[in-house]
């Protein structure tokens, strides 16, 4: 079965911080977005953030309010994934966890069409192996945004041992047409830009673990001392602590070199819960006016 000759429908699954990125520059760029989440609260909350989000885009200059409304009503809340049929391309963007990755699917056997693409927003999970566990491997592939999908140029793009060149060209296609910067990496843990940032973030955890500087110190080191835009701990709670575990977890797991041992003291922010601004705690607390260091 070849691909489908254009997309069009864009099925985005999991509407968390990266997956309403996505259905907002999709939207905008004029592709049709189905929306799912596995809770409805979150599909709804992700279409106010969405509003939101667009709104100060307009404020900036950055797009004009008729592109604004003309976006917005072309994202469809979708609870069910069986209303999958419309997808030309399926960008699964749910958590971290390979397990849940691959049920859903096994659950996209059942509606996406056969010639549709089906991409993953993985951040450092094997794209061969995530695959082989689906249905059609030559039309798979990794599409890997950066947060904030809406401001970030770059998105790198892997192609796993069976994804065929067609896929890989579509995806090129599709990709470039939100605007997008693509950089090709190979299907190695974590790729490119996780390889070489989340070991320094881990870093940064060990450094604060270790005592040798203190949560603002770090920042304002990396800050000020590398020119980074933002310090290793502030970005660390941007991306979500739950996530860069994952990311050292596979890093340590894939490359099996105790350089990538995850800083304990990461492994404790996460059992917590404390994951950083999406659950309001993590290196500093949102709960306040501004953000204040948790150690
Ligand atoms: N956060 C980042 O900076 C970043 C950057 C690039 C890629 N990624 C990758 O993007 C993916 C999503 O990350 P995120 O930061 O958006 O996470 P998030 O926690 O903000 O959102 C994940 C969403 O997936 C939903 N979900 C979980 N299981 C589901 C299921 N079975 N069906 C439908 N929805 C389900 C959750 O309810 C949640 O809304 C991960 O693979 C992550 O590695 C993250």
């Amino acid at each position: 079965m070849t691909i489908a000759n254009s997309i069009r429908t864009i099925g985005v699954i999991g509407a968390g911080q990266m997956g309403n990125g996505i259905a907002h520059v999709a939207a905008l760029a004029g592709y049709d977005v189905l929306l799912n989440d596995l809770e409805t609260d979150r599909i709804d909350g992700a279409l106010d953030i969405i509003r939101h989000n667009m709104t100060r885009q307009v404020g900036r200059g950055m797009i004009t309010h008729e592109a604004m409304e003309e976006a917005l009503p072309r994202i469809k809340k979708t609870p069910k994934l069986g209303s999958f049929e419309a997808a030309d391309i399926a960008i699964e963007s749910v958590i971290e966890v390979e397990e849940f990755k691959r049920k859903i699917y096994a659950d996209l056997r059942e509606t996406l069409r056969p010639d549709a693409l089906l991409a993953t927003n993985t951040s450092s999970i094997s794209i061969t192996r995530l695959a082989a566990t689906t249905d059609r491997p030559d039309k798979f592939i990794g599409v890997h945004f950066m947060n904030p999908v809406p401001l970030m140029k770059l998105v790198e793009l892997i192609r796993g041992l069976a994804t065929s060149q067609e896929t890989y060209e579509t995806s090129l296609t599709f990709v470039s047409s939100l605007g997008k910067t693509i950089a090709n990496a190979e299907d190695f843990p974590a790729f490119i830009v996780n390889r070489v940032l989340i070991p320094m973030i881990n870093e940064a955890v060990y450094t604060l673990y270790e005592g040798v500087g203190s949560v603002e110190a770090i920042d304002k080191a990396m800050r000020l001392g590398a020119n980074h835009p933002m310090g290793p701990l502030e970005l660390a709670d941007f991306i979500g602590l739950d996530t860069c575990l994952s990311i050292m977890q596979v890093l340590n797991e894939g490359l099996a070199d105790t350089k990538y041992r995850p800083c304990p003291l990461l492994v404790k922010y996460v059992e917590a819960g404390w994951l950083g601004q999406k659950t309001q705690r993590g290196f500093y607390d949102y709960r306040g006016e501004t953000p204040m260091p948790t150690r």
